[in-house]
């Protein structure tokens, strides 16, 4: 493998992340953690010294990489911003954030009513993670990488997410097939000013040729 990366600080973030309710119940999605996994092993075999903050899942940690686990959106946020600290040179938010955690948690088991059929519980939006990253005034990363997850007009969406986010690049997934849990992925990559598709492949060749395409805009 080439050393293509060598000298340069990464960071990622990839899993979902979990929004407690009380004790035992929380919010959360399908994200596997298999592509953020799969990039933080790529860019650790291109040379980089690679951070991987990772929600909840059920794979191993990537070897050569130095990894944070958290559970909730607001964890990893403060874990992203303390290891900018660092002056990461390339940052790709491969996580499924929990768009919304609970506005109420209870320390105790939420019991039923059993007066009611129902029960009406408030949302309060998270902080986005990778917009924070991105618009950072003093630390943000010379390289800012996205992800788009779809399930309609996906090329719209995400290049809308490239201007609202003021990230440099995305990759939109058409996330309407099943790509959660899978092992291949369909991506396309975006840029201010163009839109490659890329073949299916598997989430490991993805990863690897993301590497490379971080190496060719470092000048490598
Ligand atoms: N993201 C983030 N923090 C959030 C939400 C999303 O860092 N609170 C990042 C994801 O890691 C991904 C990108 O933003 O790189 C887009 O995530 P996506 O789920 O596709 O979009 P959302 O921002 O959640 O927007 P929407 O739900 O409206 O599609």
């Amino acid at each position: 493998m080439p050393n293509t990366l060598h000298g340069l600080k990464a960071l990622v973030t990839s899993g979902p992340t979990q929004e407690p309710l009380d004790p035992i119940r929380y919010l959360t999605n399908h994200s596997s953690g298999k592509q953020g996994h799969a990039i933080a092993t790529a860019l650790a075999a291109h040379g980089a010294e690679v951070t991987l903050i990772s929600g909840p899942v059920h794979i191993p940690d990537p070897k050569n990489t130095h990894v944070i686990h958290v559970i909730e959106a607001k964890q990893m946020l403060e874990a992203c911003l303390s290891v900018l600290e660092q002056q990461i040179d390339v940052v790709v938010c491969a996580a499924a954030v929990s768009d919304w955690r609970f506005r109420d948690t209870f320390p105790q088991k939420l019991k039923k009513q059993p007066d009611t059929g129902h029960l009406t519980l408030s949302l309060v939006k998270n902080p986005d993670i990778l917009h924070a990253i991105a618009t950072h005034t003093t630390l943000r990363p010379w390289l800012v990488i996205g992800f788009a997850a779809e399930t309609e007009e996906v090329i719209t969406h995400a290049q809308a997410k490239l201007v609202s986010k003021q990230c440099d690049w995305i990759l939109a997934n058409d996330v309407s097939q099943s790509v959660f849990n899978a092992d291949n992925n369909t991506l396309q990559l975006i840029k201010e000013d163009s839109v490659e598709t890329w073949p299916t492949m598997t989430k490991a060749a993805v990863a690897e040729k993301l590497a490379q395409e971080i190496a060719k805009a470092f000048g490598r």
